[in-house]
């Protein structure tokens, strides 16, 4: 794969601004454009002559930054041929990095949006499954459309939200991003067009570029969704990946009048992972597919327990027509062969008593977006985050574009943040950063105040040699 000058370009956004020589500045941004996987691993850049005209800068500089790359393990040169992307040999994976946030309890780790388990009602949801398990034992245990106890609890949850759903509409997956990644392997063929929400949930781009779609982004920001221009996308694109209810990154919820006037021309994937978390009390959003009339376009719906009861237990599901799961059955061996059972007996239990809507747990995620909009009011004051009625995250906004540098300066001051420019394309969303508000208030209140030193030091030119924090 080749990414042109102009797409570097973009994706090197604000590269100029900070302290340093230029060679090094340039060379910096690379890397993190590499560790955060918008540069993808084999991407064969611009050559220096096309790079710098783009740039207007002179091809002195990016070749020094190339050869800075090339020492540091992040690039491979051949001759006669473009510079490719690659990672040292001794580079520290994602999860490593990932881990040594995690485990070291001085960083605060804001990149990550997903609340911690309810640990009582899990264990005894586990010790339901595990009395439920011996009348799977006498069977293989391999089973691609998931247990019949939890399809029929999945297919309850979108009765009792109003759209009427049979077992054999629901297929059992490992989390909603398997969901999605079934879906685009089975749904797309290299250089479909998928129009996504633009932001939107970065390991969705994922999995769609992977297929080798090209992404039709429209815009949800500021203002939300856009009738005219998602209908008019859709009638160019493949699919479409949608998510209505508490959007990810942005928190928005799609106003029923949204819902009803989306008759998109393509499929659309509606990703209802955040949908029991509505925040400020009644039922929450109503399904989309609630507004699709049949026959018509077709609504296919991924959802999750991830972020409602606990993303450990990696379960997800699809909800769509038994061909479509037939497909999606029959190409699921190339990756996995099913879902563990004993998560999806403890899921069909926590489904089945309500629990992805605990009153106590939706209490304390409001409470905590309180905290984190008021750490933001006394600490970085300059920032706009709106207050989303829902879902585990504020997107915040800056004066300035400056979230690449700011995330990779942050752990210098003991947090670590997701860069808003991971939620786009193109470089995109360089004002923007992702906050969650999963973290107890004490916790939200500390990691904006490092983050305001943070910012504050960038302004004394500080760029930061940190890899960027993974995400979900
Ligand atoms: C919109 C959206 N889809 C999918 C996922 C991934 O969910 P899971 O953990 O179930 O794979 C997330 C997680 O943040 C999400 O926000």
């Amino acid at each position: 794969m080749k990414t042109s000058s102009y797409a570097t370009a973009r994706m090197l956004g604000t590269w100029q601004e900070g302290a340093g020589p230029a060679h090094q500045r340039l060379s910096d941004r690379l890397r993190l454009l590499v560790l955060d996987g918008r540069l993808s691993l084999g991407t064969a850049l611009p050559s220096e002559r096309d790079l710098a005209a783009v740039l207007g800068i002179s091809r002195t500089t990016v070749g020094a930054a190339y050869r800075t790359l090339v020492e540091d393990g992040y690039l491979a040169t051949r001759a006669r041929a473009r510079a490719t992307v690659r990672l040292p040999d001794d580079a520290p994976p994602e999860e490593v990095t990932r881990a040594g946030a995690g485990t070291d309890p001085a960083v605060i780790d804001l990149s990550i949006a997903a609340p911690p388990a309810p640990v009582e009602i899990l264990h005894a949801a586990f010790a339901t499954a595990l009395e439920q398990l011996p009348r799977h034992l006498e069977k293989h245990g391999y089973d691609r459309y998931g247990t019949a106890e939890l399809r029929e609890a999945v297919a309850r949850w979108y009765e009792r939200r109003g759209l009427p759903t049979a077992p054999d509409h629901v297929l059992i997956t490992n989390g909603a991003q398997h969901a999605v990644a079934l879906l685009a392997r089975a749904l797309l063929s290299p250089r479909d067009r998928v129009l996504i929400e633009h932001p939107t949930y970065p390991h969705a781009i994922k999995a769609f570029t992977e297929a080798r779609a090209r992404l039709l982004p429209v815009s949800v920001v500021p203002s939300g969704w856009d009738v005219e221009q998602f209908l008019a996308a859709g009638r160019a694109a493949r699919l479409a990946y949608l998510i209505p209810d508490f959007h990810n990154p942005t928190g928005s919820c799609m106003p029923t009048a949204v819902r009803c006037g989306l008759r998109l021309d393509c499929p659309a994937v509606v990703d209802e992972t955040l949908t029991d978390l509505a925040l400020d009390g009644g039922p929450g959003p109503e399904p989309f597919a609630v507004h699709t009339p049949m026959p018509g376009p077709t609504v296919i719906c991924v959802g999750s327990v991830s972020k409602s009861i606990w993303g450990g237990l990696r379960i997800g599901w699809i909800r769509a027509v038994p061909s479509l799961l037939k497909r999606i059955e029959q190409i699921r061996p190339a990756t996995d062969l099913g879902t563990p059972v004993v998560e999806q007996l403890a899921t069909a239990v926590l489904l089945n008593g309500g629990q992805t809507r605990r009153s106590g747990g939706l209490a304390r995620l409001a409470a905590q977006r309180e905290a984190l909009r008021e750490a933001l009011g006394e600490h970085l004051p300059e920032v706009h985050a709106p207050r989303p009625a829902g879902g585990v995250t504020l997107w915040a906004t800056f004066p300035e574009p400056l979230s690449s540098r700011l995330a990779a300066v942050a752990p210098d001051h003991g947090v670590v943040i997701a860069a808003g420019p991971r939620f786009g394309v193109g470089g995109a969303f360089e004002r923007n950063i992702r906050l969650p508000y999963t973290l107890p208030a004490d916790q939200l209140a500390e990691g904006v105040r490092r983050l305001a030193r943070a910012a504050q030091a960038l302004g004394h030119g500080s760029t930061g040699t940190h890899t960027p924090a993974p995400i979900a």
